[in-house]
Order: structure tokens, then C-alpha cells, then sequence
């Protein structure tokens, strides 16, 4: 028998985080994800992720220190300086995340190692981005946490507590999620033996995927088509015509609304104050909701974290470009916990293929 997608093969045991598919629900090593972003902050849920406790309160201040997104180093800055403008921004992340694969890196991750790494990626997103607008990069400040941080070098100004709020709980909802496409390319890569560092380059290289982590800038597209309400039925209807997905919509594992959606439409709601465009991604939601219904009556499709993700992202003003680095700096995390997991019980990840091509006879 072939598993298409590896659909529903289990094939690590993990206590990092758990998805009841039926229930919707998200659970971060025994937590509810939901009620972590509402009560933790972003470095209290990491280093959850990470060590499988709270943090106890002189530990949290270490980590903290640890986390904080650092300046990089001169070689590192030197090469974003010269990566090509047509580089989009995963692939940017991607290659200078790679270059930090120095002989130090063992093929035994740590969780020093992890924590630094995770530190760099909210520098090295807003040092392109800043680059690519023709702007000076800001080194991140040493008062800041790790949400404000990128948003203070992103934006040269800090958050207001409702901004940074909407951007920790973003960040903290899709921190970690099983075993999903990038985890899995992340747990494979380690599973040689490889570096953390290369184990992050597989799994960034997969979340870039519009299947996967690419889907909010697509979804912000679809809002930009759809333009106004009276357009949306259309134009839903139309692309499932065609035989086409709706992006921000259906789940591998989800059979009900995604948890994290139903979060961050609240907090899309809260921080755009009545705003037009979350009115018009409302109801392009229930409309899409009805339709899929329509379509494919046998699945249960439903809104995925993507469809507010891409919300949340307009309502702070972040460009559709930095939608997956973002989301990707936050799933560094989850991806780190993944690799240090496999390094401590591993074995190979070698599935078999069946054959169907031909026997071809020389004679
Ligand atoms: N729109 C229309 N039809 C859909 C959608 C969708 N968004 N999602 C699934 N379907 C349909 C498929 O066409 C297929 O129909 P068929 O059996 O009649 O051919 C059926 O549902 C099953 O599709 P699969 O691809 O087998 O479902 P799977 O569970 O593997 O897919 C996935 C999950 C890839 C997320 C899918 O729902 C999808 O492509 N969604 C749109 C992209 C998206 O939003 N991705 C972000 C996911 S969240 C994340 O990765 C962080």
C-alpha cells in the first residue's frame, strides 16, 4: 500500500506538542497554545517548547538575554549586504541562516546552538527588508523583547502595546505544530546526523511552499482580487470551477476550524478597529466556508491559520513579502525543539518508493 503524502502514517512519538484534529485543539507540551498566547509571553512559550517547563524566574531572565535578537556578525552582514535584490525573502533567510554553518556546529545539536540561531532570524528579516527599501538596518535594542525587537528593526519605531500584542500572539500560535511539512524536512535532514544549521536550511526551504507557510500572501492576493463583498462569490466560485484551491482554507490534520484562526481573528478584529478589509475577509470566510461545502461535501474545510495570519499581518502594516519570514521566525522554535527530539532518540528516516516504471530487456 502507498501512502500518498504520508497521510495519516505516524512516524516519531514526540511530547512537544499535540493537534486534536477532531476537537480543535493545540496543545504545547501538556499546554492549550490558545490560552499560552493569551497569558505568556513569546519567550516564556519558547523556552516552554525548548526544555518542556515554565521557565523559573532567574532562569527566564538568562534566556531572555539569550533569545534577544542580536546584531550579527560582520561576515553575516556583509553578505546580506551583497545577496541579489531577486532574491525573494525565504530564500534570503534560508541562505544566510546556512551560512552560519560553522565547524563549531556538530552533528549533536544544543540548545545554545538552537537559542542563537533563533536569536538571528529577526535580525537577519529586518536587515534585508530595511536593505531592500533603500533604508539603513537597525541593530535591534538591548530593552526590547524578541517580538518588539522585529518590529522596532522593521519599522525604526517601537510597538504599541496592542501591535506587539497581536505579533506575540501570532508568534506564539504558530510557534510549534507537529508534524507538519518543514518540521518533518527539519527532523529528516537531523536524522543523518547533519547539523542544526542544515536541519534549519531543509526545513525553511520546505515552509516557503505556498501549500504550506507561502499560503498568507496568497491569501492577500485573493483579498486584493476580491476587492468587495459583492465580487466574493464570484470569484470563489469560479476558482473551484476551475478546480482550484482556496488558499487559507482546509488542513491536513484540522476536520474543524483551526484553533489558531479562530485567535487571530480576534485579535485581526481588535487591532483593526472596525477596518473595512477585515470586514471584507470576514465575509469572504463564510462565503468560501458555504462554497467548499458546496464543492467538496465529503471534506471538512475550513478556515487554516493562514486566512488571519495574512489579517493580523496588513492590520501592523508588514508587507505580504514578510508574511512566511515571519512566520518562520517564530517556527524556529518549534523546528529546534524537533531536531533536539530526533538527535536524542534518532533513527534514520528511509520510507521505501514502489516501483511502476518499466523493465526494459538490452536484448
Ligand atoms: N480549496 C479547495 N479544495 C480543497 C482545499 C482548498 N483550500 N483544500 C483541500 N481541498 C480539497 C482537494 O481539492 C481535494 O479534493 P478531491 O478529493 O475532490 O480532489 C480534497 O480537498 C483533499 O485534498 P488534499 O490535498 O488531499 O488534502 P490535504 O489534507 O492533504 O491538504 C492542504 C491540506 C495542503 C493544507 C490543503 O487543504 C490546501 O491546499 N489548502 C490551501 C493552501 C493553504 O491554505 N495552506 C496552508 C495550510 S496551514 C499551514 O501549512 C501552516
Amino acid at each position: 500500500m502507498v501512502h500518498h503524502g504520508l497521510k495519516g502514517v505516524t512516524c516519531v512519538e514526540t511530547v512537544i506538542s499535540h493537534i486534536d484534529g477532531e476537537k480543535g485543539k493545540l496543545i504545547y507540551r501538556g499546554y492549550d497554545a490558545e490560552q499560552l498566547a493569551l497569558t505568556s509571553t513569546f519567550e516564556e512559550t519558547a523556552f516552554l517548547i525548548l526544555n518542556g517547563t515554565f521557565p523559573k524566574k532567574e532562569e527566564l531572565k538568562t534566556f531572555q538575554n539569550m533569545i534577544a535578537p542580536c546584531q550579527l556578525p560582520e561576515t553575516v552582514e556583509l553578505l546580506l549586504r551583497n545577496l541579489p535584490d531577486r532574491l525573494d525573502d525565504m530564500a534570503v533567510l534560508r541562505t544566510v541562516i546556512s551560512s552560519f554553518g560553522e565547524k563549531t556546529y556538530t552533528s549533536r545539536p544544543t540548545l545554545e546552538e538552537a537559542v542563537r540561531l533563533i536569536a538571528a532570524a529577526p535580525t537577519i528579516i529586518a536587515f534585508r527588508k530595511r536593505l531592500l527599501d533603500g533604508l539603513e538596518p537597525i541593530q535591534p535594542l538591548a530593552d526590547l523583547g524578541f517580538v518588539e525587537n522585529y518590529f522596532y528593526m522593521l519599522k525604526n519605531k517601537r510597538p504599541t502595546l496592542a501591535q506587539k500584542k497581536a505579533l506575540e500572539t501570532y508568534m506564539i500560535l504558530v510557534m510549534e505544530h507537529g508534524m507538519n511539512a518543514s518540521t518533518f524536512s527539519a527532523r529528516v535532514t537531523a536524522s543523518t546526523e547533519s547539523d542544526l544549521v542544515s536541519a534549519l536550511t531543509s526545513a525553511l526551504g520546505t515552509m516557503k511552499g505556498p501549500l504550506h507557510g507561502g499560503a498568507p500572501s496568497a491569501v492577500t492576493k485573493m483579498l486584493e482580487d476580491i476587492q468587495e463583498k459583492q465580487h466574493a462569490e464570484n470569484y470563489l466560485r469560479n476558482k473551484l470551477e476551475k478546480g482550484e484551491r482556496l488558499m487559507g482554507f482546509g488542513h491536513r490534520v484540522y476536520q474543524t476550524h483551526d484553533p489558531r484562526a479562530k485567535a487571530l481573528r480576534m485579535k485581526a478584529q481588535e487591532i483593526a478597529g472596525g477596518d473595512s478589509e477585515i470586514d471584507l475577509a470576514l465575509y469572504v470566510e463564510d462565503t468560501a466556508i458555504r462554497l467548499l461545502q458546496e464543492y467538496k461535501p465529503e471534506r471538512k474545510l475550513y478556515t487554516n491559520v493562514e486566512f488571519y495570519a495574512a489579517a493580523v499581518m496588513k492590520a501592523l502594516d508588514f508587507d505580504a513579502s514578510l508574511f512566511t519570514p515571519t512566520f518562520s521566525a517564530s517556527r524556529m522554535v518549534g523546528w529546534c525543539a524537533h531536531v533536539l527530539e530526533q538527535a536524542n532518540n534518532n533513527m534514520i528516516f528511509r520510507p521505501s518508493a514502489k516501483y511502476i516504471g518499466d523493465f526494459v530487456s538490452f536484448s
